[in-house]
């Protein structure tokens, strides 16, 4: 096609790696867990669309004292505990439209090679030694806490209904310490290295207050790897943890060393996740590494928490709010939009029922949707339900939805960049808005009254492919609602099941322009893309 085409800054390669975190499978995912792998199947098909290979990573943690204990009160060993609840982590990922390209469970068969590997590489360094652990320690949150920070009577801050315990055991430890300059000097030379910029400032005045050392194995713990140099001691949850991102990027017919799993996708190029675990991603893991030789991911974003009207989300407080419940009712599209269009990501956010249900409708039912089914039956009625012919290059410059279109491509392509998923939707809703003013204003239906052919067509044409390029750019957010349209349209191509190797919308540039509906292509039925909620 004879259009201009929009281009991004060049890269040095077309591949994006992003990860999730591995969820804890000590309970069932919860909306917090889905929060996190939604925003991160948002970018990685963003990063489909635009052509790039994606590996996108999510999975589960399986390890450790608190899958221990989870695994003992339900009765069960615990890897069938784990085989059950990460079987659950798949089905939700499955209903909530997400598509990664692995799974990475950290009992999987090839992921003890890899830690092994890496154990061998930090120990040949001399940054592992065994020391005497005291401290008070929370099992929920797997961490060692300072006790000027606990609660009353105790209690984890995090985790208010649980006591942390007192351990006094001998542990080996990872030399952290000896990586504060290192650190230090990465978040400088990389300023977003850690994003939002108010996580960074978080680390970096953590970072002030000095680093301590911290112990990566157990005496008391039988679920995990034993360590390598001592076979009494089992690794640390979050030290196995970690490197499933690595062991993730191995392929089927690769051999499981630390080599094999690093040769092609290494490094990350984000690593998404919850500010709860933000020193263990920010801190503990790029000194692991720098330990280790290896180069560092790219970037790491910690996203807010999320409130059920207003209040933590907890079981005790009985206000939990279950994805699968949620999803079942309202359908995977309207879930996704509403935790990416209504929070901020990087800030907490809210979940209410009247507020979710107002928003989806207002959006994807009134503005996105009623616009095609007002504009289809005018096609077919004034244009013989083909696009009509009208060239996008000469349609005049004045032309408002012209005009809001072009850029369009662009600025949301920044704002999945800088993962400003509320203010892409914002932008394209704004686009989808104004075409609604511009139906009203221009009247097709008096122009054709009146004869003006020409005019109709020029009308129709404008807002036609305004909605093309405004589900195009939706669909990393709402790819059901998209691919709906898409078909109403006239295109065979599902954008749920863009790949690198569809080739078809290879180039984010070409779909992402205003001005490339085909004159002439035969639109579909007109039928609702999105069925209103009660
Ligand atoms: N197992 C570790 C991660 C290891 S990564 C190598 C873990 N798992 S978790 O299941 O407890 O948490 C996973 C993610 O869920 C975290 O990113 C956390 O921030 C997120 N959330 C848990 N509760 C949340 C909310 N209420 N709101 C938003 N996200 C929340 O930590």
């Amino acid at each position: 096609a004879a259009h201009c085409s929009m281009t991004y800054p060049p890269t040095s390669r077309n591949t994006f790696a992003l990860t999730t975190p591995l969820y804890y499978v000590n309970a069932l995912p919860h909306m917090g867990s889905a929060y996190t792998t939604i925003a991160a199947d948002a970018i990685a098909r963003f990063q489909r669309l635009r052509g790039y290979s994606v590996r996108s990573i999510t999975g589960t943690d399986e390890h450790g004292q608190k899958i221990e204990r989870a695994a003992a009160s339900a009765g069960r060993s615990p890897q069938a505990h784990c085989d059950e609840v990460a079987a659950e982590f798949q089905k939700l990922w499955q209903l909530l439209d997400i598509r990664y390209d692995r799974f990475s469970r950290t009992t999987g068969p090839r992921h003890e090679a890899i830690v092994r590997d890496f154990f061998q590489r930090v120990w040949d360094k001399g940054d592992i030694y065994l020391g005497q652990q005291q401290g008070w320690y929370c099992v929920a949150c797997e961490e060692f806490k300072e006790e000027r920070d606990l609660l009353e009577g105790n209690h984890c801050p995090l985790h208010p209904t649980q006591e942390v315990e007192w351990r006094d055991e001998s542990n080996y430890f990872f030399r952290l310490s000896k990586y504060q300059t290192a650190l230090e000097t990465l978040y400088e030379k990389q300023p977003d290295f850690i994003s939002p910029e108010s996580r960074r400032n978080e680390m970096v005045s953590f970072i002030k207050q000095g680093l301590q050392d911290f112990s990566i194995s157990r005496v008391h713990v039988d679920w995990g790897f034993p360590v390598p140099a001592d076979e009494k001691h089992t690794l640390y949850v979050w030290f196995d943890a970690l490197l499933g991102y690595i062991t993730a990027l191995l392929e089927d017919e690769d051999a499981p060393t630390l080599e094999n799993a690093l040769a092609h996708w290494w490094p990350i190029d984000l690593h998404l996740i919850g500010k709860d675990i933000l020193r263990f991603h920010a801190i503990y893991w790029p000194a692991m590494l720098i330990s280790a030789e290896l180069p560092l991911p790219h970037r790491i974003f910690g996203h807010g928490f999320l409130t059920k009207d207003g209040q933590k989300m907890s079981k005790t407080l009985g206000n939990g709010l279950d994805p699968i419940e949620l999803v079942n009712a309202y359908g995977a599209d309207a879930v996704r939009y509403y935790f990416l269009k209504e929070v901020e990501f990087g800030k907490d956010g809210d979940f209410n029922d009247t507020r979710f249900v107002n928003i989806v409708n207002a959006d994807l039912a009134n503005d996105l949707g009623n616009l095609l089914n007002r504009t289809l039956p005018m096609a077919r009625k004034y244009c013989g339900g083909q696009v009509p012919d009208v060239s996008a290059q000469l349609l005049a410059s004045d032309c408002l939805l012209k005009q809001i279109g072009l850029p369009l491509g662009e600025q949301v392509s920044q704002f999945y960049n800088d993962l400003a998923f509320s203010h892409a939707c914002e932008a394209i809703l704004s686009l989808v808005r104004s075409c609604n003013k511009f139906l009203d204003e221009q009247a097709p239906w008096s122009l054709y009254k009146k004869g003006e052919q020409k005019a109709v067509e020029q009308v129709l044409y404008a807002v036609l492919e305004s909605v093309r390029l405004a589900a195009y750019l939706l669909s990393p957010i709402v790819p059901t609602v998209s691919t709906a349209i898409y078909r109403q349209l006239g295109f065979q191509d599902d954008l749920d099941s863009v790949s690198e190797t569809s080739g078809y919308f290879a180039s984010y540039d070409v779909h992402s322009t205003w001005g490339i509906l085909p004159a002439h292509q035969e639109l579909g039925e007109p039928k609702p893309v999105f069925l209103r909620l009660e």
